[in-house]
């Protein structure tokens, strides 16, 4: 079979394995002398730190099954016993659960670096979608990961997490009995998840190979989101970024030690050290705190979708279509249409949502506002206002909000449809993705407290939704509109010349 040409090794060993599967030249291809952008900032190592962390989980999560028993009467003690007796076992189990921890904070960095320099644009939007997989693998993994112990939040979490399939309409029920292996969390479903986190893994390790590969045909993207224009746009990987990836990976571990060595037990929940009991709830069931944004988008949706609402949530979504992503609408003439368009729709979705709301409404604080009393008992009259009518319950509205805000990541390179990538050059854009990144926070909080939580007399479950809705907004509304109306500024002509640019002002300074 034929392999093109390649240059003799002069180490005769490396030569002569080269010679009969030329791996060596190919990684030299891939990772000595590949042409990289040559003004990376930090936030390009996290790809490298991402890839790390991958081997590391797998590395000490085999060390860990070696002593792990998936039995739900053995499983807490097999974990207490790899804690105490077996020899390293205490700093294998701290490296792999704060492991966890650290890869969603690499990869989470990875995601958001990718959104801000618009790493998802043509043409790397299936490398975009491999790295969505990545992350949707990685969550499906943590999750099966952290019953293992069988702790309380094992359990707990397990039950609610799998609970989600009964809000699918008519197949729900026999889902979540499939998957839990009978009706409750219990021993089938512990030697399932086992095997499942086992291999799930060995799954992501595989797709991570192809969004690296479907990143070596592209090419990397770069803080000025330009493409290099020739040799003197780039460098060689080794040894510029090989030492530079080294570097950033040496701060994360020593981060990531301090973690291991002095506080190992900092980033999960103390039920999780008392052994599953189905008998005794715990106060406040919470996931991981890397789930925690999506948890609050879940409990965000608390009234249900009922007909009023669907037909107004439908008129609103056409108008999104015809007047947003389209440059001119189809099937609606004109503008006053849509105008009228835009108040029926608000209108009916605000009277679905109103009327089931009032069934939640505290009975003293209706007693005190007349008003409302009288707007709430007419719209509870109308027909089909009743929970039960509603086509989507709160509970499957949760989860779709939940499921759909992973969703948008995988047709993100479609929503942003500005030809400008790196938000340096896009002050709007830059201005609204920041936004979304401190309401991702704020959702994690949110997510954190209970459902019932208030904030300076302001019900979390407001924040909550607010923040869900602004999360929706930015993907569907704000980019495809920032996409047709942002002027971005100047672009540089070349990346040297920016870089150089750059240089010549810092020394003029000096
Ligand atoms: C196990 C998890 C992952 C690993 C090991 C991994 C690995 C890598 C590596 C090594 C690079 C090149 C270095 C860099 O640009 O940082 C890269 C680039 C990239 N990754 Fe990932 N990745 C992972 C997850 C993800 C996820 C979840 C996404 C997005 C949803 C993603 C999107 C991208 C994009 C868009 C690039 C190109 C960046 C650019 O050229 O500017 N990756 N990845």
């Amino acid at each position: 079979m034929g392999s093109g040409h390649r240059e003799p090794f002069e180490n005769p060993v490396v030569e002569w394995i080269d010679s009969r599967m030329p791996i060596f030249t190919l990684l030299n291809k891939e990772y000595g002398v590949f042409p990289v952008p040559r003004n990376f900032n930090y936030f390009w190592n996290f790809g490298a730190i991402a890839g790390f962390m991958l081997v590391v989980m797998i590395a000490t999560g085999l060390f860990l099954a070696m002593h792990y028993t998936a039995d739900t009467d053995l499983a807490f003690d097999s974990v207490e016993r790899i804690m105490r007796d077996v020899n390293g076992g205490w700093l294998i189990r701290y490296i792999h659960m704060n492991g966890a921890s650290f890869f969603f904070i690499a990869v989470y960095i990875h995601i958001f670096r990718g959104m801000y320099y618009g790493s998802y644009k043509k043409p790397r939007e299936l490398l975009w979608i491999l790295g969505s997989l990545i992350f949707l693998l990685m969550m499906a993994t943590a999750f099966l990961g952290y019953v293992l112990p069988w702790g309380q939040m094992s359990l707990w979490g397990a039950t609610v997490i799998t609970g989600f399939f009964t809000a699918i309409p008519f197949v729900g029920e026999d889902l979540q009995t499939l998957l839990l292996g009978g009706f409750a969390v219990d021993n089938p479903t512990l030697t399932r998840f086992f095997a499942l986190h086992f291999l799930l893994p060995f799954v992501i390790f595989a797709v991570v190979f192809l969004h690296v590969w479907a990143l070596h045909v592209s090419g990397s993207n770069n803080p000025l989101g330009i493409e290099p224009k020739g040799p003197q746009d780039t460098l060689p990987f080794h040894p510029y970024y090989t030492m530079k990836d080294s570097f950033g990976l040496l701060v994360f571990i020593i981060i990531y030690c301090v973690f291991i060595f002095f506080m190992p037990d900092a980033l999960g929940h103390p039920d999780n050290y008392i052994k599953a009991d189905p008998l005794v709830t715990p106060a406040h069931i919470v996931p991981e705190w890397y789930f925690l944004p999506f948890y609050a988008i879940l409990r965000a949706i608390t009234f249900n979708m009922n007909l009023y609402f669907l037909a107004g949530f439908a008129i609103l979504a056409v108008l999104l279509v015809e007047f947003v992503w389209r440059k001119k609408p189809v099937y609606i003439p004109s503008a006053s249409a849509g105008i009228a368009l835009l108040a029926v729709g608000g209108l009916l979705a605000l009277i679905g949502f109103t009327g089931d709301s009032c069934a939640r409404i505290d009975a003293a604080w209706l007693e005190a506002n007349a008003g409302f009393k009288g707007l709430c008992g007419a719209l509870q009259g109308l027909p089909f206002m009743s929970a039960e009518t509603a086509p989507v319950s709160a509970k499957l509205g949760g989860v779709l909000a939940m499921f759909g805000s992973v969703a948008l990541l995988f047709v993100l390179p479609w929503l942003d449809t500005h030809p400008v990538r790196s938000a340096r050059y896009r002050p709007l854009y830059r201005v609204c993705f920041l936004l979304l990144v401190v309401i991702f926070l704020i959702l994690g909080y949110v997510g954190s407290q209970p459902a019932d939580a208030a904030i300076a007399g302001i019900p979390l479950i407001l924040v909550g939704l607010a923040g869900t809705g602004y999360y929706y907004a930015y993907f569907l509304l704000i980019l495809p509109l920032l996409g047709r109306f942002e002027k971005a500024k100047p672009l540089p002509e070349s990346i040297h010349e920016a870089v150089l640019g750059k240089q010549i002002k810092a020394e003029t300074k000096i």
